[in-house]
């Protein structure tokens, strides 16, 4: 899977986008461990503490639909330069392994590429985990 497809994937993903409360819209695509593409939007609520964010949408789809090993993510964003993911979804993407790459773009084209354990260190776990 070539890393600009998966990026048009976010991409399209964001224009679901439901944020009337932000204006900001973010669409994420995950490339599951089977060459299956998981993609998310954000979804926002009147309760604002609600919202989900793109990339634990895309996570949660994948999941329920029986993948849990990912090689890469790509994450969307409708400004000029790319956002990072937030610190709830680092969390829930590091629970499935250390390895993943994510791409970060926004409409300028550019994009910046880390590794899931770049973007969080010093990882929660339970102490029996360590
Ligand atoms: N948002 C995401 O979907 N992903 C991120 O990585 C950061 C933030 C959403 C949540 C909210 O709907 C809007 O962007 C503004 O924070």
């Amino acid at each position: 899977m070539d890393i600009v497809e998966l990026i048009k994937y976010a991409e399209e993903a964001s224009k679901k986008a439901y944020a009337p409360y932000s204006l900001f819209k973010v669409g994420a695509a995950l490339l599951t461990s089977r060459d299956n593409i998981y993609a998310g939007c954000n979804v926002e609520n009147t309760s604002y503490g609600l919202t989900i964010c793109a990339e634990r949408v895309a996570i949660f789809k994948a999941v329920s639909e029986g993948e849990q090993e990912f090689k890469a993510l790509a994450v969307f964003s409708d400004s000029i330069d790319y956002c990072f993911p937030c610190g709830a979804c680092r969390q829930v993407l590091i629970e499935f392994g250390s390895d993943m790459q994510v791409y970060m773009a926004g409409r300028s084209g550019k994009y910046k590429v880390m590794n899931i354990s770049e973007l969080m260190p010093c990882v929660f776990m339970r102490k029996e985990e360590i």
